[in-house]
């Protein structure tokens, strides 16, 4: 989060002629993969009916553009946005409104095409799921329905994006699990191969509810092996892990008490905080329907951006949840780590 971000939020908190930063926007729950850590992919139907529209999804675009919105933010949270037979033009609007796009993806639609095409519409930013430099691994993790393997779509559409120099931005979101942590060094290292790869964002296994969570997550001797492989690691500089293991000093001292969510769960941080997320970031479902916050899949059922426009939930409709959350957030104390240390800088700079 930059200071422009937090300057936004301090004058939209007064003024709800200032819009959202970002749009985060799930475009479907359809999925191609069924990786072994998403409960989406086990639960998601190849139904594309009920997502919004080409047409309604459009309109948002335009709205957005002209509520001064910066950045779109494609399925980030469940669902393959390439399910979508019109995510090309979807894209390609995206761009022509002058809008910031960041798209994450698991990859296995990526081709040379793509890359071009993402390179002369001047796409932004590309996050790819990919947890191995080694494709055997990767597509035990995060299978294919159709059992066919797909690494190579991947290695091809950065292959070609370097060789065109283009410009797009790749980010690699990398789900740590007992699978793949010792493969963390050779994944840098492919990374390192590719200078659209900007780093690789570490991440840790969520979702405790996942009945498969004990053969995934590491135990206590691998996570002490996999903070030794980061501090080995430490001067790479393509590798990101946003402090999400605890703090480095920490780390390197081997002292896991101290480093943050070690058990992997989010905060049982136990007072009620105030929450400025849904100040910067508005998230949309994929049937239309406004989201709590980025983090939690909940609908607002009655606000849907199909029958209001974007402007009036916001000004009109949203205004006094988005309030209400500034003074008592009742959900803070399950929020996620990123989302809690963004909050927390904010209130640093309000007061
Ligand atoms: C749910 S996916 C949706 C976008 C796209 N289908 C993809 O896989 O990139 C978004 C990100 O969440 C990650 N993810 C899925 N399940 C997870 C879990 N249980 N813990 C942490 N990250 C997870 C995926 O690896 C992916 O990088
Ligand atoms: S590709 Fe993405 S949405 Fe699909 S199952 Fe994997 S993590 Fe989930
Ligand atoms: S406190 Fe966290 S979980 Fe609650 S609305 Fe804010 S970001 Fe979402």
């Amino acid at each position: 989060m930059d200071k422009q971000t937090i300057e936004r939020v301090k004058i939209g908190l007064v003024n709800p002629e200032i819009g959202p930063e970002t749009i985060a926007l799930m475009l479907t729950k359809a999925c191609n993969l069924r990786c072994l850590y998403c409960l989406g992919g086990k639960t998601v139907s190849s139904d594309l009916a009920s997502d919004i529209s080409t047409e309604d999804l459009f309109r948002l675009l335009r709205d957005a553009s002209e509520f001064k919105v910066k950045d779109i933010n494609l399925g980030g949270f469940l669902g393959e946005p390439f399910c979508r037979k019109d995510i090309i033009d979807i894209m390609q609007e995206i761009k022509r409104l002058g809008l910031r796009g960041t798209m994450t993806t698991n990859g296995s639609f990526l081709n040379s095409e793509i890359a071009k095409f993402m390179t002369d519409c001047g796409w932004d930013i590309m996050r790819i799921s990919l947890d191995s430099a080694d494709a055997s691994i990767q597509h035990i993790l995060r299978p294919a329905i159709n059992q066919k393997p797909y690494f190579q779509n991947i290695v091809e559409f950065l292959d070609t994006l370097q060789r065109i120099n283009s410009k797009v931005r790749i980010i690699l979101n990398v789900v740590i699990s007992k699978n793949n942590f010792r493969n963390l060094p050779s994944l840098i290292e492919f990374a390192n191969s590719y200078k659209n790869i900007e780093f690789l964002d570490v991440l840790k296994l969520m979702n405790t509810e996942l009945s498969n969570y004990d053969d995934l997550q590491l135990n206590t001797e691998e996570l002490k092996e996999f903070t030794s492989i980061l501090v080995m690691l430490k001067n790479e500089k393509k590798l990101g892990y946003q402090d999400n293991w605890g703090k480095l000093e920490d780390l390197e001292n081997g002292n896991l008490q101290n480093a943050a969510d070690i058990e992997f769960k989010t905060s049982n941080q136990g007072d009620f905080k105030r929450c400025f997320v849904n100040y910067y970031i508005l998230s949309i479902d994929t049937n239309g329907e406004i989201m709590k916050c980025p983090q939690y899949q909940m609908g607002m059922p009655g606000f849907n951006i199909k029958n209001t426009s974007l402007v009036t939930l916001w000004q009109d409709e949203l205004l006094r949840f988005r309030q209400s959350l500034t003074e008592n957030a009742p959900c803070y104390k399950k929020c996620c780590t990123i989302l809690r240390k963004e909050n927390e800088l904010i209130m640093d700079n309000l007061y």
